[in-house]
């Protein structure tokens, strides 16, 4: 198909890419394309296809409540499906108060603003925010000014706010040097919390975007801790790995660890509308009640607590809830695949949590821009199997019904288009 003479499509150099491939719809963890060819998905469509496309039970669900209430204003209005996803969320979390909005960028600028100004609501001066190396927490001018700078935020530069930048201590499988630079990360951290701190934030157990880099669970139990007695608030970024991605239901309860706000999106109605939410706990939620109009949260979406989102986010968790045997196992579904894999002369670093799968690709330089990842994907697109590759990296993450044959198909698909990088 060639380019549509009036659109403009996401993170895309027009000049350099191929033209987007035409899709006719899509069922469980396939897509088909105008042409009739079908492909695996198996990044779940930027992580966010939870169960499967087209997921019956949330797609009747959407139906059902498009009939009752469709939109209302959420501000002097309440409604059930608002009320029963806050209640289950909660419960979940262990975070009492639940806020909307959009997407997984605005979630996180929510927790943000929350943060800062519940200290301001207290009179309080802590003004340095803390987040890692390698950080993605969104594209929006906070999220962005959280995130690891990059070829992404350059352009803004001018505009984004300072923090304070810990290393991220990632692994992989048979990595024997990592106690070591969780020491000296924990150490940057001590330093950091000198200084009176608002917030520190991260995702949990996998940074995404900037690599599928994954920490240890013991880490994050040492930041949690460490955070805890600087008096500061710990905000986890579960954009990516909320709603069963890492094993566990939140990748904060498979670590241990209890964070002040929490952002979620992507997975929340199993991939079928945009939504974010944030939660926060009841602490924080107290300190913006008060007789001074100047303490309330004065932040608001249009579409906040769209009751399609909420009844899909309900079905979808009750899917999770019904069936967490498909989340919980799923890390023992790739692990004997990717152990198969990891013996390639080209496949580096591998690593495994939960539904996600990755290594890093031996091949010129460890970038985003490195184009081995391009004819990776070309590769295994003519073998019928969707991947986006990050650069090097490489990772699989398939919606959690993707039978074991399509695994299967994935992983030789990516085996193949590696043979083909070998050189002689
Ligand atoms: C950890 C994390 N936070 C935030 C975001 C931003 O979410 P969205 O693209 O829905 O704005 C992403 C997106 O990939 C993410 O992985």
């Amino acid at each position: 198909m060639p380019w549509h003479p009036h659109l403009w499509h996401p993170t895309t150099q027009v000049a350099t890419s191929p033209e987007p491939l035409q899709v006719r719809s899509a069922r469980g963890s396939e897509v088909e394309l105008s042409d009739g060819r079908r492909l695996i998905d198996a990044i779940s469509s930027w992580w966010v296809t939870l169960h499967g496309h087209a997921e019956p039970a949330i797609a009747a669900a959407i139906a059902r409540q498009a009939q009752q209430l469709e939109q209302v204003i959420f501000a002097n209005f309440s409604h059930e499906p608002a009320e029963q996803l806050a209640t289950r969320l909660s419960a979940l979390t262990g975070l009492q108060r639940l806020f909307f909005s959009d997407n997984g960028s605005t979630a996180v600028e929510v927790a943000l603003k929350i943060a800062w100004q519940w200290w301001r609501n207290q009179g309080s001066e802590r003004h340095q925010v803390i987040a890692f190396e390698g950080a993605y927490h969104g594209d929006t001018f906070g999220a962005m000014a959280l995130g690891e700078r990059s070829l992404f935020t350059d352009p803004y530069e001018p505009l984004l706010f300072e923090v304070a930048r810990v290393a991220w201590p990632h692994s992989h499988w048979g990595d024997e040097a990592v106690e070591q630079r969780e020491q000296h990360a924990l150490r940057q951290l001590d330093q950091a919390l000198e200084t009176p701190t608002a917030a520190v934030i991260l995702e949990p157990l996998i940074q995404g975007a900037s690599g599928m880099r994954v920490v240890r669970p013991g880490f994050l139990r040492a930041v949690a801790e460490r955070v805890r007695a600087a008096g500061a608030l710990l905000i986890a970024d579960e954009v990516f790995t909320g709603f069963g991605r890492t094993g566990d239901l939140f990748a904060c309860r498979r670590a241990g660890i209890q964070p002040d706000l929490m952002a979620l999106s992507k997975g929340l109605t199993g991939g079928f509308l945009p939504m974010g939410v944030t939660m926060a706990s009841e602490r924080l939620y107290q300190g913006f009640i008060s007789e001074r109009p100047e303490a309330t949260f004065f932040h608001g979406h249009s579409f906040t607590a769209n009751p399609l989102g909420c009844a899909a986010a309900l079905a979808s968790l009750d899917l999770l809830q019904a069936n967490p045997e498909r989340f919980q196992q799923f890390e023992g579904r790739h692990t004997p695949l990717l152990e198969e894999l990891a013996a390639h002369p080209l496949v580096r670093r591998p690593r495994c949590v939960g539904t996600m799968a990755a290594f890093d690709v031996e091949a010129g330089q460890a970038s985003y821009l490195n184009p081995v990842g391009k004819q990776i994907q070309r590769h295994c697109l003519q073998q019928g199997v969707y991947l986006r590759p990050l650069g090097h990296v490489v990772y699989l993450l398939p919606p959690l019904g993707i039978s074991e044959d399509q695994l299967q198909r994935c992983y030789a698909a990516v085996r193949l288009a590696l043979d083909t990088l070998v050189p002689g």
